[in-house]
């Protein structure tokens, strides 16, 4: 594992342009729960019944009562954590230029991140189905669920649902990221949705390495990606950073 935190390390020192991909596993460390696997929300709701977008718009008191509510208390009071630090770090060092990030909970601009491409949108903001109108999900009054705008309509959050498209100036962006950096970074995704899954094979065939940081391995692990961190993303984020800058200190100053 130490080589290959150093080989990653030495990737991205000489990185023009590395960009992240991340997904729910980063923010597992935050109390945040994934979608897959053990815990996942998905193993104790079935999407299609709570977050296809048929579903919300046929019953949403049984969607935001189910799910909505459980995700506002858990999002308002999440934190970044290691991982996230790590790379709002990189960015700081001048490595990394963009995160693309499946997750809806704004823990990366909360790290320090500036570049943050929403791929599924985000949970910050809610707009009511009826007048549009915005508002901040932490003002969001849950004496009534469903919660209702001023004017009546029903708030739906700015992230999408199955079933819904995702915002087009989103996947051009990524997929522009994608084909123009030479590192990406994959963090605790399961890769199996797509089109986001795409973004670490434009990266590949665009000659980019592809480093994935995740306890499991994944389609991607010995087929697209040069090689897999194995681990929990803050404790890795925290080695790889340490080497980076370890690196950096050795670097001659006059370059
Ligand atoms: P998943 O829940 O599918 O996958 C989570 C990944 O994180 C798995 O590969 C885990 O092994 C890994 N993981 C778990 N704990 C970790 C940790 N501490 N550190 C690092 N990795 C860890 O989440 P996503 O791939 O993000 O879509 O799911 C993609 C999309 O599916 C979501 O954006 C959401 C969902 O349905 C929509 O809501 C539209």
């Amino acid at each position: 594992m130490q080589e290959l935190i150093k080989s990653t390390a030495e990737a991205l020192m000489r990185a023009k342009h590395c960009v992240a991909l991340t997904g729910a596993g980063i923010s597992v460390e935050s109390g945040i729960p994934p979608f897959r696997g053990k815990g996942g929300i998905w193993e104790k709701y079935d999407p299609m019944e709570y977050a296809h977008i048929d579903a919300f718009m046929s019953n949403p008191t049984k969607v935001w009562q189910v799910l909505l509510k459980d995700m506002k208390s858990i999002v308002d009071k999440a934190r970044p954590n290691d991982a996230h630090l790590g790379l709002a770090r990189l960015e700081q060092l001048g490595i990394l230029k963009t995160i693309i990030t499946q997750n809806v909970d704004g823990l990366h601009q909360l790290a320090g991140n500036t570049d943050v491409i929403e791929f599924h949108g985000n949970f910050a903001w809610h707009r009511c189905l009826d007048c549009r109108q915005r508002i901040a999900t932490h003002a969001i009054d849950l004496t009534t669920i469903p919660p209702h705008c001023q004017c009546g309509g029903i708030y739906r959050p700015e992230c999408i649902f199955f079933g819904e498209a995702i915002p087009p100036q989103h996947l051009m962006r990524s997929q522009q990221e994608a084909t123009r950096c030479d590192v990406m970074l994959v963090i605790g995704t399961s890769a199996v949705v797509q089109p986001v899954a795409l973004m670490p094979v434009i990266a590949r065939e665009t000659n980019a390495k592809v480093f994935e940081i995740n306890p499991e391995r994944t389609p991607l692990t010995d087929n697209i990606s040069n090689g897999i961190l194995e681990g929990k993303a803050g404790h890795v984020m925290n080695r790889l950073v340490e080497e980076v800058e370890r690196q950096l200190s050795t670097l001659d100053p006059i370059y």
